[in-house]
């Protein structure tokens, strides 16, 4: 069949909605009508070439929420009509990642950046002109229909509204579990979040569910700041220096004992800042992304004689099939602000748009309507 999609041709390159072959869906797959999808910064990484794929063109999108239009044969546990959410890590449920409550470290994730099929054949889905057009995430959700790996897909409720949920397979589970699971806030904790976009508002919600007696958010935006003391941040500063003096005269001197790497295009430097506010055994969460270039500027010795920690954080360390389903819950009981997070809608030919607006600090997420 024939979609509209937002494909990067290259990189560094913008999105550019064409139309696009996409096949129907194969034993194991689902085709899926997308309904939301949203503006999650991976997906500029990928056309600005600060996390470069192996497929160009590649079709963006690994937010996104949609209704199952047909099924592959021999396909289990999803059936026509059903409202799903696509998780940008798919889960065998297999691997020994799997097995050992990993899920967010899946095997299937080596397919990811090269977007075709997860079974090694070395084929796609989507096409362009005969160009074989990768999948971001295995889902690429910035298309009117994709086909996937019902491993990538997770039933919702049918009263789930879909702009809600396209956030949680991605932006929402990734900054809630960086805080929860990652950063392991305790209940009087000094916790600083910095960078207040679609994912750190995430972190600043979990960090204060988990009982952080210091919610810090730091951002250049004064939106941003505003919008995370709405949810859940005690305080919001424009610098990390502003939010490390902060942080030291709640702690008797000590620092933070968790700093959250949320920034759009995170450098060492940005480690390193969050690396200086926090205090013996204190963790850096280094969920952002950026260039691929190598340098930490930190000081070895303050890692071994303070004991801090440097942790990475994929999905918020969390399992899709437990935790996509626990963050719904939590939204459905007004514990976990959604509605609030999408300040933005657009077209999906608006997407350059959207794109521009994140950049320029407008959106804490904005998402496509279909
Ligand atoms: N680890 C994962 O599983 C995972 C998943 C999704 C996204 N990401 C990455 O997380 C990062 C954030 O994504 P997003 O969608 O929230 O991006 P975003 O653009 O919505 O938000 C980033 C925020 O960082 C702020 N910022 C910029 N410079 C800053 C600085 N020096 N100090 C403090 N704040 C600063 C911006 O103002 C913005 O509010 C990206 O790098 C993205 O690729 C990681
Ligand atoms: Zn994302
Ligand atoms: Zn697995």
């Amino acid at each position: 069949m024939k979609t509209r999609a937002a494909v990067v041709l290259e990189a560094p390159g913008n999105y550019e909605v064409v139309t696009v072959d996409l096949d129907e869906p194969q034993a194991g797959e689902v085709l899926v009508r997308l309904v939301a999808a949203g503006l999650c910064h991976s997906d500029d990484h990928i056309a600005t070439g600060d996390l470069p794929v192996a497929t160009y063109p590649m079709c963006g999108g690994h937010e996104g929420a949609g209704v199952v239009e047909a099924v592959g044969p021999n396909t289990e546990g999803v059936k026509v009509g059903d409202h799903v959410v696509f998780s940008f890590l798919p889960v065998c449920g297999r691997c020994h990642w799997c097995a050992t409550g990993h899920q967010n470290l899946c095997d299937l994730g080596a397919h990811l950046l090269v977007g075709g099929r997860f079974d090694g054949s070395n084929t796609f889905r989507m096409s362009y002109e005969g160009r074989p057009v990768g999948q971001m995430s295995g889902t690429s959700t910035f298309s009117e229909y994709t086909t996937v790996d019902v491993r990538s897909v997770i039933v919702l409720d049918k009263d789930v509204p879909f702009e809600a949920a396209c956030l949680v397979g991605c932006g929402v589970v990734t900054g809630w579990g960086a805080a929860v699971n990652s950063a392991e806030t305790k209940p009087g904790d000094t916790v600083i979040v910095m960078g207040v976009g679609g994912i750190g508002i995430h972190a600043v919600q979990g960090a204060a569910q988990a009982g952080a007696g210091d919610v810090i958010a730091v951002d250049p935006v004064p939106f941003k700041r505003d919008m995370a003391l709405k949810l859940g941040a005690t305080q919001a500063f424009a610098s990390m220096e502003e939010a490390t003096d902060f942080a030291r005269s709640k702690t008797n001197g000590q620092g933070a004992h968790a700093a959250i790497v949320t920034v759009g295009v995170t450098t060492g430097d940005h480690i390193a800042s969050a690396f200086a506010s926090i205090c013996k055994t204190g963790i850096v969460v280094v969920t952002g992304i950026g260039p691929m270039n190598v340098g930490l500027p930190i000081v070895p010795a303050e890692l071994t004689l303070y004991q801090k920690r440097i942790q990475g954080s994929l999905f918020g360390a969390a399992n899709p099939t437990a935790d996509i389903p626990r963050v719904i819950r939590m939204y459905q009981e007004g514990a976990l602000k959604l509605d609030e997070v999408v300040t933005t809608r657009y077209s999906l030919d608006q997407i350059a748009e959207g794109y521009r607006d994140m950049h320029a600090g407008k959106n804490l997420r904005g998402v496509i309507i279909f």
